[in-house]
């Protein structure tokens, strides 16, 4: 079996290494080929087809796919086994979108508690939505806790809408100092958001607006403002949440992936109920595509072997995220969490080391704007950087000159990235210009495109909860399925833990007059520094 994978790994290199493996121009005319690379899943059209994958190299990329047993492995996660073996956790994010009755945690029904929770869920907002008490909801918490959430409010709230949502995460006392002043803490309900309970920023946060609610309502009032969304049943508790305001998940649920849960209570309260089930049903209908398409036709699968042959086989080391939409102007954000995240890392699932790269950088914003920033480096820079274009079809606005260009834009960006511009053009149009000779000679390598650098356009009907859902359900399985390819583990995150240490050792080293422990030449001098500067 090992042999197998080796193998399929070799015949992708042995593609990789032919001349010309990058080249996507002579691929296009290829009618049957098109037609494997343009894939829909549900609402979702993806078009593949702007990268250098052949028939050949798909071929053999689906057959590593399945000598990796991407697909078995797809199957156990849903089975509930504990597939997260360094944390000895199942896998479940698709159960808190999935029908009653249809996932289990080893013998644990997961549906019926996510079910419990979303009644519970629905029934709270109903009630806060009654009342018409609260305007504005403050979800404080970071990472998972905040990302996925505050994009699709972000993405998905209209004018008219039941409240007001606002996403505290940053431990940055400046964050809460420019958001506090447009808030009343009579009409101000505040979720504590934390898998843990734990996470020092959030806790930190979590204190000044519990005393910012307290001093303007008093300590027996605040508490009916407070919500918590956790694992940590007893440090809500503790914290004086009342019980009937707090709403859990399970260590199945990994934070990336928690926007579903009761992590996602602020979509719902701004939003509306409707919105948030609609947002779960659209996640729900790509796991249906993911969980029963033939491996060719699995777009999530699809889209990480791109990226396998971007990245391991090109040497392509990172993608940006480009959504033609203002409203998924925090949609990148969620995505270098949900990828980089889960593929950051470099020992296999046995603990060995990766033998070759794993997860790439992600980065993105909102086209056109990206347009004028960091899309030079995309069309000239020298290492290819394999975008993914998300447009939109139907805007939620009259505007549609300004919608048309935007679309434009889109297209265009990716049709330039493919096609380029090669030194007859370029000429042409600076001779059509009246230059002459020595000023063309000397502007011409300034002014060409090599072209054949890949783009995936991903095209959705409209930006709604239902698609949204399916967008981020794509990815997540794309990470999943880079995962089992990589053969890592995607849903831990020891990486994020010595920095987490470091910082708790730092914190009374930073207090006036406090000495500086051992740390390296640079660390101390700096502490030396910020106490000098700080006058302390
Ligand atoms: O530090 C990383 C991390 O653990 C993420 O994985 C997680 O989403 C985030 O911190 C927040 O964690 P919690 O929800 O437990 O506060």
């Amino acid at each position: 079996m090992a042999d197998g994978i080796e193998a399929a790994w070799d015949r992708v290199a042995e593609l990789a290494r032919t001349p010309g493996a990058g080249a996507i121009r002579p691929l296009m005319a290829d009618a049957a080929r098109a037609a494997r690379l343009t894939r829909r899943a549900g609402d979702v059209l993806a078009d593949l087809t702007k990268t250098s994958l052949s028939a050949e190299v798909l071929d053999a990329l689906l057959a590593l796919a399945g000598e990796r047993g991407v697909l078995a492995a797809r199957d156990a996660m849903a089975r509930g086994e504990a597939i997260n073996t360094t944390e000895g956790r199942a896998v479940l994010h698709m159960a808190l979108r999935g029908p009653r009755g249809a996932f289990k945690a080893g013998s644990e029904d997961a549906s019926a508690e996510v079910h419990d929770t979303l009644d519970a869920m629905r029934a709270f907002c109903a009630r806060v939505h009654g009342e018409q008490r609260f305007t504005d909801v403050v979800n404080i918490g970071i990472g998972g806790s905040d990302l996925g959430p505050q994009m699709a409010a972000r993405a998905l709230w209209r004018a008219g809408m039941p409240m007001r949502a606002h996403y505290l995460s940053n431990v940055d006392g400046h964050a809460w100092e420019a958001m506090r002043h447009g808030l009343d803490p009579a009409r101000t309900l505040v979720l504590v958001a934390s898998k843990t309970f734990t996470t020092a920023e959030t806790m930190a946060n979590a204190h000044l607006v519990r005393d910012w609610l307290r001093a303007g309502l008093g300590e027996a009032e605040a508490g009916a403002h407070l919500v918590a969304l956790s694992t940590n049943l007893k440090a809500t508790a503790a914290f004086g949440v009342p019980e009937g305001q707090v709403f859990g998940f399970k260590d199945w649920v990994g934070g990336r992936f928690s926007m579903w849960s009761a992590i996602g209570l602020s979509v719902a309260l701004a939003c509306g109920w409707e919105v948030f089930q609609a947002l779960l049903d659209g996640a729900r209908r790509m796991d249906e595509h993911f969980l029963s398409a033939p491996a060719e036709e699995n777009l999530p699968l699809l889209m990480a072997l791109a990226e396998v042959w971007h990245v391991d086989m090109l040497g392509y080391p990172t993608r940006a995220v480009l959504p033609y939409d203002e409203r998924l102007g925090r949609f990148p954000a969620h995505l270098q969490q949900v990828e980089m995240e889960s593929l950051g890392k470099r020992v296999t699932l046995g603990g060995l080391p990766v033998s070759r790269p794993t997860g790439p950088v992600v980065f993105g914003e909102p086209g056109t704007n990206a347009q004028h920033s960091f899309m030079q480096l995309l069309h000239q820079g020298t290492t290819p950087v394999p975008a993914d274009i998300v447009l939109v079809a139907n805007p939620d606005h009259g505007f549609e000159e300004n919608h048309r260009q935007l679309l434009a834009n889109g297209l265009a960006q990716a049709e330039a990235l493919l096609r380029g511009r090669d030194a007859t053009e370029v000429r042409e149009e600076m001779e059509a210009k009246g230059m002459d000779a020595a000023a063309i000679a000397a502007l011409l390598p300034h002014r060409l495109f090599p072209g054949d650098r890949p783009s995936t356009t991903l095209l959705i009907p409209h930006l709604d909860a239902g698609t949204l859902g399916q967008l981020v359900a794509l990815y997540e399985h794309k990470v999943f399925c880079l995962g089992a390819l990589w053969n890592v583990n995607a849903f831990d995150q020891w990486g994020v833990e010595l920095g987490k240490q470091l910082a708790g050792v730092l914190v009374p080293e930073l207090a006036p007059g406090a000495k500086p422990g051992a740390h390296d030449p640079s660390t101390t001098a700096l502490i030396a520094e910020i106490h000098r500067l700080r006058g302390e």
